[in-house]
């Protein structure tokens, strides 16, 4: 069923990815702060460290491991070439290894569930290596995306932006425990609208008044696993989070291959979502995209204009 599918796929992709030649290796770390679930964090500290390091998070798919996503992406040797520190966390949910994205704990700032370890993951690397506190991602595919939708939803204060590949909305699958597979929601019959999406980010952090990380969803129309109407509520849910139109500002055609519509929300900058014609839940990730829209190739310890969390869209940082 969904979760042999996805194993498939993804030793397809370990087979060419795992002859990157690396400066570095990758490293467990067995404590790092609070982790009341036990997720296992393994990070990926290339050799070269840019100047205050931005800091990148590959949670992965159900049945996937932090090994299997470091050899199943190339995010390690971009690391090795622009210098930012890349954190692979692996799920304690044994009997699937899909992620908690389902426990009030997980969805809730500071609440705990698998989110909070990944997050104890993230504030680590940054005391320890100097990281930048502005320049935090998350990127993922699958549960891995599910988890993406969460963390920027309990954690806005963390991240400065997401890049989903084939998920669901914060809160899709909230239900009973930090293993709970909602077939509701994966068969896209969980549907709401904007303002009630919202809602439910917004009570994971009530009060919170700060910048919203912006984010970048993916989803295939021949997804079978998770219903392609899940990119229809990610969009309800991000755009209503950021008081702008459900109805895209501009749409690009065959953007970035043949039979994706990219499709732009606001201003652009803050929430844009791509449909694959055909594609299904195997959906192959976008690194360009995805490098572009964390501006990772960008060295801001020298005083360039990156994207970060600081003025909410592109910032010149101070020098230092
Ligand atoms: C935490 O997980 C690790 C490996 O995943 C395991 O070896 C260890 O026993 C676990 N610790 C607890 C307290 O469950
Ligand atoms: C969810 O967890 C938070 C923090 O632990 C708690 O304050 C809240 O009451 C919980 N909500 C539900 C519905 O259990
Ligand atoms: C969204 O749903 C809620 C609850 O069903 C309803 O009260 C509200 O009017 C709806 N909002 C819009 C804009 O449709
Ligand atoms: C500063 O960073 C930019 C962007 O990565 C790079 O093009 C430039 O060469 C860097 N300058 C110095 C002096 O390192």
């Amino acid at each position: 069923m969904h979760f042999s599918l996805l194993f498939t796929s993804i030793l397809g992709i370990t087979a060419t990815a795992s002859s990157q030649i690396l400066s570095s290796s990758l490293t467990h770390i067995p404590s790092f702060g609070p982790n009341p679930r036990n997720v296992s964090m393994y990070i990926y500290v290339p050799k070269t460290l840019a100047p205050k390091p931005p800091i990148l998070a590959i949670p992965h798919w159900c049945h996937g491991t932090a090994q299997a996503a470091f050899v199943g992406s190339p995010y390690a040797s971009l690391s090795d070439t622009y210098g930012f520190i890349s954190i692979y966390p692996s799920s304690p949910n044994t009997a699937d290894q899909c992620w908690d994205v389902s426990s009030n704990a997980s969805l809730t700032h500071q609440g705990g569930g698998d989110a909070l370890g990944i997050v104890s993951m993230v504030r680590w690397a940054l005391e320890k290596y100097g990281g930048d506190r502005e320049r935090v991602f998350v990127m993922g595919t699958s549960s891995g995306a599910m988890m993406t939708n969460v963390l920027l939803g309990s954690y806005p204060d963390v991240f400065a932006a997401g890049s989903a590949f084939a998920g669901v909305p914060f809160g899709c699958f909230a239900g009973p425990g930090f293993d709970y597979w909602s077939d509701e929601c994966a068969k896209g019959k969980i549907v709401k609208n904007g303002t009630e999406w919202a809602a439910m980010v917004r009570n994971a952090y009530p009060g919170y008044t700060g910048f919203r990380p912006k984010m970048q969803v993916f989803h295939g129309t021949a997804d079978t696993v998770l219903d392609p109407q899940n990119l229809e509520e990610e969009t309800k849910q991000w755009t209503s989070v950021f008081g702008i139109s459900e109805t895209p500002k501009r749409v690009d055609k065959d953007t970035p291959l043949k039979g994706w519509t990219k499709s732009i929300y606001g201003d652009g900058g803050r929430f844009e979502a791509y449909e694959a014609e055909g594609v299904t839940h195997d959906i192959p990730n976008q690194v360009d995209v995805v490098m572009e829209w964390f501006d990772l190739k960008c060295k801001s310890g020298n005083g360039t204009m990156c994207f970060s969390r600081k003025s909410g869209m592109y910032n010149k940082l101070v020098a230092e």
